[in-house]
């Protein structure tokens, strides 16, 4: 299947009451790692880039590797989406190379720190609705700021300092006519984001579902949303790894945010520990080996593993038929209609 808008998969996902889950990706053992788990749970998905993950990996690498991916699995709906782009031209760039969908996350100056001012964002956001709009990709905006600062992204304070307000969430859809919007209700980004398992007073499920009651028909994104698994961290640990002890996103709590307006539930820490917990198991073990596939390898069953939990938890799993792919040219008619 050639990639899809984000929109589709979004809109698609609403119809059957379950999210999407969008995992980054760096590089061709994790992207193969996400399609073998969206092969074996039939799951539409989203594979997203950061800017790091695009200059890391030189972005025309993972653009050839998505198509090849869209050649090896033609039943799955996928999408190539841009991860916090900061600025139109990012947006711009990413739209160039063939993504399918961008973050334009204007909830941040273009150092990617700086919380910025409503109308800032408002005015970016827009320009790349416009832009992106008339090429039928779609636009994840942001609202509110995430904590953390370990990834770069994040407002770098406490992740209640700037929580969405519902009031204005629902003008800045109305403003800037986004497809999908990401909101702050105390996650963050990385590992290291409750001290215990999250409450009601840490994690503001009560504000995610007062949002979705002030637009219904938004689909809502979810980031910072890795669970943090401790038999992960155990992993990591027992190999000679320094995790501090540390609480992620409750899967029920996710579960508890698709049965309100969620859509896209974006996931890389998870995966990052995975990958780090079999290699260190196999350089701890068989000191000995010094064949990358010998750790790449049981690297990506480890993370094929997680994805697939991820895709059984978020409920796209069996649904992959369900996509009658539209092309872009169509999307850009339906939104100047
Ligand atoms: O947005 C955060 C993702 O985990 C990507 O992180 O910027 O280190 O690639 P990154
Ligand atoms: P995690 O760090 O919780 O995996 O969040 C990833 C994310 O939000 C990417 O945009
Ligand atoms: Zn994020």
């Amino acid at each position: 299947m050639p990639l899809v808008s984000m929109r589709q998969l979004l809109d698609e996902a609403a119809k059957g009451g379950y999210a999407v889950g969008a995992f980054n990706v760096n590089n061709m053992e994790q992207i193969q790692a996400i399609m073998e788990a969206a092969r074996e749970t039939r799951s539409p998905v989203i594979v997203q880039a950061s800017r790091g993950a695009r200059s890391y990996a030189q972005d025309r690498y993972l653009y050839h590797l998505m198509l090849a991916a869209a050649e090896l699995y033609p039943e799955i709906p996928m999408v190539l989406h841009q991860d916090h782009g900061n600025s139109p031209e990012t947006c711009k760039s990413a739209i160039d190379m063939g993504f399918t969908s961008v973050m334009m996350d204007g909830s941040l100056m273009p150092d990617g720190k700086t919380p910025s001012t409503f109308e800032h964002n408002v005015e970016t956001t827009r320009k790349v609705v416009e832009m992106a709009h008339a090429r039928g990709v779609t636009v994840e905006g942001e609202l509110g700021t995430l904590g953390g600062i370990e990834d770069g992204h994040g407002a770098g304070v406490d992740a209640l300092a700037h929580l969405t307000d519902p009031d204005q969430a629902a003008e800045f859809v109305k403003l800037t006519g986004v497809d999908a919007l990401a909101i702050a209700i105390g996650t963050s980004h990385g590992a290291y984001k409750f001290k215990e398992k999250p409450t009601g007073a840490t994690l503001r499920m009560d504000r995610l579902i007062e949002i979705h009651q002030k637009i219904p028909n938004t689909h809502l994104v979810m980031h910072g949303s890795s669970s943090v698994p401790k038999e992960l961290q155990d992993i990591i640990n027992a190999y000679g790894g320094k995790l501090r002890p540390t609480w992620g996103v409750p899967i029920e709590e996710i579960q508890l945010g698709i049965r309100n307006g969620v859509r896209k539930i974006n996931v890389d820490t998870d995966n990052r520990l995975a990958i780090t917990g079999a290699i260190r198991k196999v350089f701890v073990e068989t000191p000995e080996k010094f064949d990358p596939r010998d750790y790449l390898k049981p690297a990506r069953e480890a993370m094929k593993q997680v994805v697939m939990a991820r895709m059984n938890a978020f409920g796209p799993a069996g649904h992959a038929a369900d996509y009658q792919p539209i092309p872009l040219e169509e999307m850009t008619k339906r939104y100047a209609a």
